[in-house]
Parts: structure tokens; sequence; C-alpha cells
């Protein structure tokens, strides 16, 4: 069964997703280890609660963050991770995550990519003004959120949206989105055609 790394820094509720999802049966995969570069990030807990092992990791206490990735890559080989789920990871992903990890890491992004790419991506399509915007899973490539797009849902901007309002409609459908794709993931569906990402039937 294929085993799953995710990075977290915050809350995760995506991580939550990914995990029930695996519980259920519906995702063949299962959340061997959480990394989060946060001491106090949520997700931990709900790591814990599922016996998941959680580990704190503060790019701090290392040398610069090569240093700092080959031990997230440690910690990920010893528990046999096969795929890489960012989850609300609040940093730049470096070389050495790349390397190792070339189309066997992924992103969910709160906005339709390639619009409103970084930081805030609800606010941005609220400031904007479009009328739709939604959520995008993608391969993690060397760029800022500019990877092979795997999947993606439109979401509605309505009148009277606030950033919390647009944001929470986009959240329900991160959590359907992110076990969709690492789904077809785990049951070997995709193949990466430069910029393509192909579903196989
Ligand atoms: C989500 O909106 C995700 O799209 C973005 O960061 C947020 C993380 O939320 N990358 P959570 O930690 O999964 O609850």
């Amino acid at each position: 069964m294929l085993k799953i790394g995710v990075l977290i820094s915050g809350r995760g509720s995506n991580l939550q997703a990914i995990i029930d999802a695996c519980e259920k049966g519906e995702v063949p995969a299962q959340v061997a280890v959480v990394i989060s570069n946060k001491a106090d990030a949520y997700g931990l807990e709900r790591a814990k609660k599922h016996g998941i092992p959680a580990v704190v990791l503060e790019p701090k206490d290392f040398k610069d963050k090569d240093a700092y990735e080959k031990e997230i890559i440690g910690v990920f080989d010893k528990a046999g991770v096969g795929l890489v789920c960012l989850a609300g990871y609040m940093r730049i992903v470096g070389q050495e995550l790349l390397k190792k990890y070339q189309g066997k890491m992924i992103n969910i992004h709160p906005a339709l990519l390639p619009s409103f790419p970084g930081l805030h991506g609800q606010k941005q399509a609220l400031d904007y003004g479009v009328k739709v915007s939604g959520v995008t899973v993608h391969f993690v490539d060397e760029g800022c959120d500019t990877g092979p797009v795997i999947l993606q849902t439109a979401v509605p901007v309505l009148e009277n949206d606030t950033e919390g309002s647009l944001s929470d409609r986009i959240l329900e459908q991160e959590h359907k989105l992110y076990p969709m794709a690492v789904k077809l993931i785990a049951e070997g569906k995709l193949r990466i055609k430069g910029r393509k990402v192909q579903i196989l039937k």
C-alpha cells in the first residue's frame, strides 16, 4: 500500500481529509508520517489522534535548507514514504526535496492556477473581482505553484463574499479534491507528459 508523508505548518484540515479517506478505504493509501515546520501546528494533534507519527522539524535548528530537507527525507525514508503531500506547508520547497520526490510530491492551492499563486489565493481572487475561483491540486516543481495540474474544481465567487466566506467554500472543495488526487496516484492512474497530466481510465 502506498505510504504518504504529509508536510504541514498549521491547521491540517486537508491532512485530516486525507487521513479520513484512507481510513474509510476510499483511498488505497496510508498516511505514514506527518512533519511540521512549526511546533504548534494543530495538524500534529490530528495525526496523533490517529496514531500517526507526528514530527516537528524546525528550520532554525539546521545549518541551511539542504540540511533541513535532508532530515525530512531521512524521516520519510524510514517510514517508507512513496508520495509527499504538501498540506498548508508554508515553505518554498528546495532542491533536496524536489530532486528526491520528482513526480511524487503534490500540493493543494486555494485558487484556479495559474491565477493567484502564492499566499492568500482567496483574497487575491476577491480583490481581482473574478466571478469564479476554485481549487487546484498539482505536482510540485521548482516554481511557486507552477507544477503540472492534476485536478481542479471551480467555486463561484458570490456578490457578498468576504475572504472568510469564500475561503470556507473553497476549503469544502479542497477536502474532496485532495483525497481524489491521492487516490488517482495510489491507483497508478496518472502520467505526467510535460505540463500535462493524463488521467488513465
Ligand atoms: C489550504 O487552503 C490550502 O489550500 C493552502 O493552505 C491551506 C491549508 O489549510 N495551501 P489546512 O492546514 O489544510 O487546514
